[in-house]
């Protein structure tokens, strides 16, 4: 807009609603100031408070308006008016100070007032999530394969009988099934078996990797595994096992003692020792169970918690794949060898982080979870 620097109709008379040249007196600035200071005092929000100063302040507003009018008096006039124009200016701006200081201080004892709103609490930092030790520990003991040539694979939890024990060589009726105490799912097939189960372990995948996949196999299978157990301190009803099975033309015991010791120096340190034994798996042949030399005492076992005063640490059961495991999916036990290997993911982690009771990983108590 056009603004002429002698204004003496126009929009600025508009405004104010006189005639700037013939009626700006000192009364009039008065009450422009007193009806502003008025008007002032019944605000009480800042945006009402901004529409104000805009008004009464702002480049177009009235008191400014009057301002620039002044250069249109003569110079007495100019003199008189002009001060109390200033005056009323300086005025209108410490009300509007005082004015807002007041608003804001009483939307703060506002909400002092409320029970439940300090505003003197320094803020609150939000919560990081992470993940839940059993993941740590599963991704650590996979990773360590996978840094051998491992690849990773995933199965169901809910699973068949077929699998579970029948191509691992554990027929129905025999004894060796009592190994596994198993949650079956209450569903019975028309010849009127109950064919399905929640996995009692993650073996069951070392025949479905197999059925789908020509060797050489290197696979590792984490995942959640399932029983029927009364619970203490070293026994969960469901808990978490990596699988690994590698399967080819050649491969002996020694490439199985090779590849676990490779793993416990990875998991638990480089001058770890590591002893097999025998031991039954209908799956495996020969089995064994691997120990490690206790990383506590370092195998003087006197009086050591960890290990039991024994100076070995069992960590998981192993062994040359069975050939009837082999025929039962298809290979040619006269072509193929394998072995295969299973632990226990929290026990590696109880060991690792000296957990006493394998009831703290999925009581969800913060304390214990947020430690990792
Ligand atoms: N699946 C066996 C268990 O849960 C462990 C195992 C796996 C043993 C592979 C030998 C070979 O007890």
């Amino acid at each position: 807009m056009h603004v002429s620097r002698r204004p003496t109709s126009g929009p600025y008379a508009i405004d104010l609603g006189i005639d700037l040249l013939n009626e700006l007196t000192p009364q009039i600035i008065e009450e422009l100031a007193g009806s502003a200071v008025e008007e002032l005092a019944a605000l009480d929000n800042l945006e009402a408070l901004d529409t104000w100063r805009v008004s009464y302040l702002g480049r177009r507003g009235r008191l400014t308006t009057v301002l620039r009018g002044l250069s249109a008096l003569d110079l007495e006039q100019r003199r008189e008016i002009g001060s109390l124009a200033n005056q009323a200016k300086q005025q209108l701006e410490e009300k509007f100070t005082e004015r807002t200081d007041e608003i804001k201080n009483a939307a703060l004892e506002l909400s002092s007032t409320r029970s439940d709103f300090d505003v003197t609490l320094p803020g609150r930092p939000p919560a990081g999530g992470r993940l839940h030790p059993t993941t740590q520990i599963v991704r650590e003991i996979c990773a360590a394969f996978v840094g051998m040539g491992f690849g990773v694979v995933e199965g169901p939890e809910v699973e068949l009988d077929r699998y579970n024990f029948e191509m691992l060589n554990i027929p129905k009726g025999h004894p060796a099934r009592d190994m596994w105490n198993t949650l079956w799912i209450d569903y019975q097939n028309e010849d009127g078996e109950q064919p399905m189960l929640l996995r009692t372990h993650t073996s069951p995948m070392q025949a479905r990797v197999m059925e789908t996949r020509q060797p050489p196999i290197r696979v590792v299978v984490p995942g959640k595994c399932y029983r029927y157990e009364a619970t203490d301190a070293t026994h969960e009803w469901h808990f978490f096992q990596v699988e690994g099975l590698a399967v080819d033309e050649g491969i002996t015991f020694a490439n199985l003692k090779g590849t676990l010791y490779e793993f416990a120096r990875r998991m638990f340190g480089e001058e770890r020792q590591v002893r097999f034994r025998c031991d039954y798996f209908p799956f495996v042949e020969p089995g064994v169970d691997m120990s490690i030399d206790c990383f506590a005492c370092d195998g003087n076992g006197q009086g050591c918690r960890i290990c039991r005063d024994s100076g070995w640490i069992e960590i998981m059961g192993a062994g040359m794949v069975h050939p009837k495991v082999l025929e039962r999916v298809g290979y040619d036990p006269q072509k193929y060898t394998g072995f295969a290997f299973g632990l226990g993911a929290e026990r590696i982690a109880m060991l690792k982080y000296g957990i006493d009771d394998i009831r703290h990983f999925y009581a969800n108590d913060i304390r214990f979870l947020q430690q990792f």
